[in-house]
């Protein structure tokens, strides 16, 4: 699987080989958002590429009510269309299950900051869903899918920062203990320089990257590639 991954500040590079030259994306299977990128940036991003977007909103995002009240069914953003908000959700994508968690930590009371209690309470009930996917796959004699997490914070002390609104999620660990993801990526932490990789391999086997304007994620079997560039 490959994944456009874009976060927080919009890439000039990409934009521009998004206008003339969307066919270096074309074998790519989804874009996905870490949060706080414009609306419009992610329009231009999918009606371009012609790629489905999975994406969660960041604490700088502050459409969500408004947009989730206008959903179908909940389920689609009104982003471009085939876009799915994947907050507090898991869906099934190909040969994966993406899920989402976004917003971060509790710091002011303006909208998608949760407590560490109200984001391990949404946390659970993925969780839970996963676990009851993975039964039913175990009594029908199938393979359960590897996971995939999209987040706006990253998990607590795993490239957050001191200050109070970026520090992590602590709740995010456990949800790795327990369901093992294979990737997890994150936004809301700014890198001095766009073009540097922060990843981290969190035991047992769930690689973190930040995500930071604009990344390549190739996943192959268990082995994943991650591009500080926005195109390999
Ligand atoms: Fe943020």
């Amino acid at each position: 699987m490959k994944i456009l991954a874009v976060s927080d500040v919009p890439s000039l590079s990409l934009e521009t080989l998004v206008e003339t030259a969307p066919e270096r994306y074309a074998d790519i299977d989804c874009v996905v958002s870490c949060g706080d990128l414009d609306r419009e940036y992610l329009e231009f991003i999918v009606d371009g590429l012609k790629k489905p977007l999975f994406f969660i909103l960041g604490n700088h995002q502050f459409e969500t009510s408004q947009y989730r009240e206008t959903n179908i069914g909940g389920k689609y953003g009104n982003y471009a269309g085939g876009s799915t908000d994947l907050h507090g959700r898991a869906e099934v994508f190909g040969d994966y299950l993406m899920v989402g968690f976004g917003g971060s930590i509790w710091y002011n009371g303006k909208p998608n900051q949760y407590t560490e209690q109200a984001m391990a309470r949404i946390v659970k009930q993925v969780e839970r869903k996963i676990l009851l996917m993975r039964l039913q796959d175990k009594l029908r004699g199938r393979i359960s899918k590897e996971v995939i997490v999209i987040s706006h914070a990253p998990p607590a002390d795993v490239h957050d920062q001191p200050d109070m609104a970026h520090r992590g999620f602590q709740c995010f660990h456990h949800f790795i203990k327990r369901i093992k993801p294979l990737m997890w990526m994150h936004g809301h932490i700014h890198l001095v320089d766009a073009f540097k990789n922060q990843v981290t391999l969190l035991e047992p086997a769930t690689t973190v990257a930040n995500v930071f304007s604009c990344k390549m994620v190739n996943i192959a079997d268990h082995h994943i590639d991650v591009h500080s560039h926005c195109v390999i």
